[in-house]
């Protein structure tokens, strides 16, 4: 019985003493200085976990259709290339400034070796999730509010294939149905 007294009034003491540190104002919140391993960990553990969870049951299109990577290329060029890079170009002021930093999806793998690429379901299902929802305190916005998942999936089966591209191959994907955009 003594025990449990003891372990409550640490566990009491423990919690007051996290709860003080943060009022104190001292964890550092700028994006220039990278967060200790015990928040990285957390942080990155909780965004995984959430996301397996919230895309498991997502039901993957065909992605190996020429039109949908066609209809990629120009969004992905328009809106996510400056943070997320593309072939020949490896950085940018968003992606050195951004904390998180966004991975750059012209490779196979990241530095902590996540793998972008890959045309297995699990990928397709967590990059389409973090499209069109977005990532909390981070600078992936969502894209959802403001496109219908067809296009959110083009993007999926272009992301796919970047990290194969040349440079020349991802200027003639992006820019030949850029001519096509301009429509709408
Ligand atoms: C303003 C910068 C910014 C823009 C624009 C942006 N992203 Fe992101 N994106 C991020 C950041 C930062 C992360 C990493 C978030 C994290 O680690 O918690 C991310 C993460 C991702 C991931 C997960 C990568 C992985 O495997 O871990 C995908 C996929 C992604 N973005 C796709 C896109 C697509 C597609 C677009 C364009 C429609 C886009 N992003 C536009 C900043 C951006």
């Amino acid at each position: 019985m003594k025990l449990v007294k003891w372990l409550l009034l640490i566990g009491a003491a423990a919690m007051l003493a996290g709860v003080a540190f943060i009022y104190t104002g001292i964890y550092p919140m700028g994006a220039d200085v990278p967060h200790n391993r015990m928040t990285y960990w957390l942080l990155e553990t909780l965004r995984e976990r959430s996301i397996a969870r919230a895309s498991a049951a997502i039901p993957v299109p065909d992605l190996s259709s020429p039109e949908l990577l066609l209809s990629g290329g120009p969004d992905y060029n328009h809106m996510c290339a400056q943070c997320h890079l593309k072939p020949g170009v490896n950085k940018s002021d968003l992606s050195i400034g951004l904390y998180p930093a966004p991975p750059n999806l012209s490779l196979a793998q990241d530095d902590h070796g996540h793998a972008h690429a890959g045309d297995n379901t699990v990928s397709a299902q967590r990059q389409f999730w973090i499209i069109k929802h977005g990532i909390k305190a981070s600078g992936m916005p969502a894209w959802g509010p403001t496109h219908d998942d067809q296009r959110i999936w083009a993007m999926v089966a272009f992301i796919q294939k970047l990290p194969t591209l040349t440079p020349e191959q991802y200027q003639i994907l992006t820019a030949r149905a850029a001519a096509n955009t301009t429509h709408h």
